[in-house]
């Protein structure tokens, strides 16, 4: 039997049902998909389960692809981006949830097995936690699953490693790795948010200020270009040699993270990876540094190390957590280290998810119709998806892309040598 959904108080709904409806003006391409791609009955009595932060953006997507028919339940996908009114107000629409604020570590895992329980046949995943799940722990109810897709850079990685491992049971696709996606959601999104919630959570000024961006990949050009806009002096720190020269070319400061760490005022990570702020890295820290993660995982920064060096700590204010060190310097971390953007912020701005979301609903459209036809494994999604968004998107300002004409592109695709072709170069 199907488990009812589990929330805080459904008396919040009001309030839910607010943000939701905000949500949907701003989203013309979605309500367009909506209308042309999703009505055509393809999700239809489907099971779906969603795994995404699950605040009003995401409620609009679950709430979409319920109206398409589909039987919808979804679970958050970090435990301090759930918002209960929004959770509320989608249980009063239909939709399955399994989710609350600021859960034990046992509730939130029990939220995401409930999730798989309902049977689903597809999958909208973040950070490849439901189907992590499904492989490790009930590989009994992977038989139900057509297909997946995936929203973040971190899942991504863990698929493609299970994928090489061979244990990946059905087809994924990689809406991360859509333009429409990780061009404007990691890049601009992330970036405007992570400096959104930072901001209203210190009441700080940002001009002048050193933020030191850990990672220069979609994330930390967004990160450093929203630092840069409001002033900041910008350093960046990262492997990648030519992502490194790239952040030099742009203007900003470039060193490694150990000189970063004596200088920053801010530090801000979006790397995926583990500890890129470590022990040494925060024990050469300034007096009053902010420290705030745009990355998927808590653990950018060594919260175990900074626990063990530091004298004491409290909370100084909403979502920042001060760390004294025995000899008085005081580190800010926010949010607990968890996403910031999204954990002490209301997340993306509206229309940068719409685009994404509007990429993931055709992802589910496109599963339901075709996955039964596609092997296990990881796919990108098809460049129509792609286009479709962008000309929804642009339809929605009232502009249309160049229409190239048939002389341009029959040019584009000749090769042969033609003689008189050199003096007319030359005089291009
Ligand atoms: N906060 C959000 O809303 C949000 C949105 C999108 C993605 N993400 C997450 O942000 C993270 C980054 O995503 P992305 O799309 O930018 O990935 P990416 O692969 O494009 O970039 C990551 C960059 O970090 C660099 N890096 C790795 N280890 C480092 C280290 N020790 N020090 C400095 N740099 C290091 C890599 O070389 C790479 O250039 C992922 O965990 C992703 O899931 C968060």
């Amino acid at each position: 039997m199907i488990q009812e959904s589990i929330i805080r108080n459904p008396a919040l709904a009001p309030e839910g049902h607010r943000k939701i409806d905000w949500v949907a003006q701003y989203s013309p391409v979605l309500n367009t998909i909506s209308t042309n791609q999703l009505a055509d009955g393809a999700l239809r009595g489907r099971k779906i389960a969603m795994t995404i932060h699950l605040e009003a953006k995401t409620a609009y997507l679950a709430l979409l692809l319920s109206e398409a028919g589909a039987d919808v339940t979804v679970a958050g996908s970090n435990p301090l981006s759930t918002q209960d009114d929004v959770c509320a107000a989608l249980v009063e629409r239909g939709v399955r949830v399994f989710a609350t604020h600021d859960p034990t570590d046992e509730e939130f895992e029990r939220y995401l097995q409930g999730t798989i329980e309902t049977g689903p046949e597809l999958i909208i995943d973040d950070g490849a936690e439901l189907v992590g799940l499904l492989v490790e722990v009930r590989p009994d109810l992977i038989g139900n699953v057509v297909g997946a897709s995936e929203e973040t850079t971190t899942g991504i990685l863990k698929l493609k490693a299970m994928e090489a491992e061979g244990v990946l049971p059905f087809p994924v696709l990689a809406a991360n790795d859509a333009r429409m996606k990780h061009l404007f959601d990691n890049r601009y999104g992330t970036g405007h948010s992570s400096l959104v919630a930072l901001l209203a959570n210190t009441n700080l000024f940002i001009s002048g200020k050193a933020v030191v961006v850990m990672g220069f990949g979609w994330v930390g050009r967004g990160l450093a270009k929203y630092a840069d806009g409001l002033g900041a002096r910008v350093v960046v720190c990262e492997p990648d040699p030519v992502k490194l020269l790239e952040a030099y070319a742009e203007g900003y400061e470039v060193m490694n993270s150990m000189q970063a760490a004596e200088i920053g005022d801010v530090f801000l990570t979006g790397t995926g990876n583990l500890k890129v702020l470590g022990r040494a890295h925060l024990e050469r820290m300034k007096d009053g540094v902010l420290l705030a993660n745009a990355g998927h995982y808590d653990h950018e920064f060594d919260l175990d190390a900074l626990r063990e060096i530091a004298a004491s700590s409290r909370e100084v204010r909403k979502n920042v957590t001060e760390f004294e060190l025995p000899d008085g310097r005081r580190l800010h971390v926010l949010a607990r280290g968890r996403l910031v953007n999204i954990a002490a912020g209301d997340g993306h701005p509206v229309e940068i998810m719409d685009l994404t979301f509007a990429v993931q609903a055709l992802a589910a459209h496109h599963l339901a119709k075709y996955a039964s036809t596609m092997r296990p494994g990881l796919y990108t999604i098809p460049a129509e998806i792609d286009e479709l968004v962008a000309r929804a998107k642009l339809a929605s300002l009232g502009v249309e892309p160049e229409r190239l004409t048939e002389e341009q592109i029959r040019y584009q695709k000749s090769w042969r040598w033609e003689s008189g072709q050199q003096e007319q170069k030359a005089e291009g």
